[in-house]
């Protein structure tokens, strides 16, 4: 949370540092700020709200003249969103401005230290100790005092930091926290994240904890904390920069939608080979497939919904228990975890605290970890032992669509992989299996056609005071991600239920006009959901069902049918979610809101 840029080289600074935070207002919307090195000093202009209001201030940038500078744009963890908790900070003489990313665990007792030393606080934040640590231990390099300044403080961070006293460079550090280094021509760059730089460079540094990078116009070094220069690898991104823009579209979560075919074709294809799952980039060996005892799947939000897909799914293919569980939860279950446990981490952005802490926990325990990530170069695709990447593209969007799309995939592929490998598949199955994968794009490229029949169906529920999501075994998984991205978007309450437990106490809430959304497509429950949707509609209900082409019965029980194209019933959740997608997305913007950046939610949430 929180996203971080910095910039140095010829051209001004201001407009450079606010376009790089618009593409990182998804960490963080509550204010946003600016320091840059002026004639005069460092100038900071912050403001409480969206990165717009700050625009304004300073007339898109024009306003504040310089060659480097840092921005910040804020998810208030420590003190209230206002203009004072704002990043940049200051130190009190002015001689330091600091951007700051994470949390400072031990920012009170820091606080009372420099508080004795005669400095004195204006914010609320945890921040602002770093700013005065700056000015404490200053002694004229900036390298040894920011190696102090490290040493002192407990958490994680990702800083980024001017110092009046040099006009040409800036300094800047990551623990735990992401931050990238852009290396431009006769410029270079810091971010938390890849979309704030990619107009201006695809050559980047992927930070390691602790690493140190002093950054001027025409050089980057890096330096550990015993002061030794670091030479690093140059990642090339290869995104596109329309990845990063809205290419026309109204809002990111429209477009991410719409991307869906190619993300999922890019994930799939290059991983299918001769008509076998080819995944190079994993080290599973047969051996080890069969000697797992147990599979946990740990991830938060959308990509725990997709573990309980993927709980389905390898249990049915593989008959490996899986057992799957929230990564704010795992680390403090006391898990049933050893050498052949294997523990599979799913995460868009690579950075989700709970899921890191998870991780590590994990491999302590002696599991073997692996990692469906779309963040390439994040820190769980680095930390775990196997990395499968999601090729989604960046996501903009705080709502996941995308990525949550192409993690369902990760999890067919690996569990069509691990039964390949174990010989549990006639070469019939397997064909299906993958036939079915590569069908996928396509199937939801014609959902995607019908876009209009949801948005009808929205227009008539936008005005819904609560929402329930039913359905059985994979259908109940999707109606879990379909229920979140309601809730998240359009700030209905909204609840998911597996259909045979309604009537266990919470059909007492159903009444005349409730909408429910009724997920029929698993074949040997159909039946089952057919009295479900009798037992809700003799309370008043209104059905929406999605349920498979040719299953037109039900149209006798629904008030509202969307049809899927037909496909094998394990991959079917692929299809299922995109109706519910769409269904919130209209709601969200029949009512208005603000669809790519809702109320109290950050994309990466790395807070515990
Ligand atoms: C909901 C959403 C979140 C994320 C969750 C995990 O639309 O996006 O629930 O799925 O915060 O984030 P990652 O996948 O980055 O670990």
């Amino acid at each position: 949370m929180c996203g971080i840029v910095g910039y140095v080289g010829t051209k001004q600074a201001a407009p450079i540092l606010l376009d790089g935070l618009s593409k990182l207002e998804y960490r963080g919307y509550d204010s946003a700020g600016v320091a840059i090195m002026t004639d005069e000093g460092i100038v900071v202009k912050k403001k409480k709200g969206r990165l717009e209001k700050l625009s304004n201030m300073i007339d898109g940038g024009d306003a504040i003249k310089g060659i480097m500078g840092i921005g910040h744009t804020r998810w208030a963890t420590h003190g209230e969103p206002s203009d004072m908790n704002s990043h940049p900070h200051l130190s009190q003489s002015g001689r330091f401005a600091v951007v700051h990313n994470g949390i400072i665990e031990n920012y009170l007792k820091l606080r009372e230290y420099l508080t004795k030393k005669g400095f004195e606080f204006i914010s609320e934040t945890d921040t602002e100790v770093i700013a005065h640590l700056f000015e404490y231990y200053y002694n004229g390099d900036i390298i040894d005092t920011m190696i102090k300044v490290i040493g002192k403080v407990d958490g994680s961070y990702a800083l980024g930091v001017l110092c009046a006293d040099d006009p040409d460079s800036f300094i800047a550090v990551r623990k735990e926290s992401p931050l990238i280094v852009g290396l431009g021509e006769g410029e270079n760059f810091i971010a938390s994240d890849i979309p704030a730089i990619l107009k201006h460079t695809k050559n980047v540094y992927f930070l390691e904890n602790n690493e140190i990078v002093v950054l001027t116009k025409d050089d980057v070094k890096i330096y550990n904390t015993d002061r030794e220069e670091i030479s690093k690898e140059t990642f090339v991104v290869d995104w596109d920069i329309s990845a990063a823009e809205k290419g026309g579209y109204e809002h990111f979560m429209f477009k991410e939608i719409m991307e869906q075919p190619r993300a999922i074709a890019d994930t799939v294809n290059p991983r299918i080979k001769d008509g076998r799952i080819v995944l190079d980039d994993i080290s599973l060996t047969a051996d080890y497939i069969r000697d797992i005892n147990k599979i946990y799947i740990v991830a938060c939000g959308s990509a725990y919904h997709v573990g309980v897909v993927g709980k389905y799914v390898i249990e049915s293919m593989v008959r490996i228990p899986v057992e799957v569980i929230v990564a704010s939860e795992f680390r403090y279950c006391n898990p049933l975890v050893d050498d052949k446990t294997l523990v599979i981490l799913i995460s868009q952005s690579g950075e989700t605290a709970d899921t890191i802490a998870a991780m590590r926990e994990a491999k302590r325990l002696g599991a073997r970890t692996f990692a469906i990530v779309n963040a390439v170069g994040s820190c769980i695709a680095r930390e775990a032992d196997d990395v499968l990447y999601t090729w989604a593209g960046p996501e903009i969007a705080v709502a996941t669509t995308k990525a949550y799309s192409t993690q369902l995939t990760a999890i067919y592929l690996m569990s069509i992989y691990m039964a390949q490998e174990l010989d549990m598949l006639t070469p019939e199955l397997l064909a299906k299996y993958i036939k079915a994968l590569e069908k996928l794009p396509d199937n939801i490229s014609k959902l995607l056609e019908n876009k209009g029949e949801i948005q009808y169906i929205a227009s008539k529920y936008f005005n819904s005071k609560s929402v329930f999501f039913l359905g059985r075994t994979l259908d109940y998984a999707v109606a879990l991600e379909g229920s979140l991205k309601l809730k998240e978007i359009s700030y209905i309450h909204s609840e998911a239920y597996a259909a045979g437990e309604l009537k266990h106490g919470t059909i007492a809430l159903i009444e005349e006009g409730t909408v429910v959304v009724a997920l029929c497509t698993v074949k040997n429950l159909f039946d089952k959901m057919l009295s479900n949707i009798k037992e809700v509609k003799a309370r008043g209900a209104v059905v929406i069902a999605v349920a498979e082409e040719g299953h037109t019965e039900i149209e006798k029980e629904a008030d509202y049918v969307i049809y899927l194209p037909k496909c094998d019933e394990l991959v079917m959740p692929s299809e299922v979610v995109v109706p519910l997608q769409l269904f919130s997305y209209y709601v969200s913007s029949l009512k208005g809101l603000d669809i790519d950046k809702p109320r109290n939610l950050a994309k990466s949430v790395t807070v515990e």
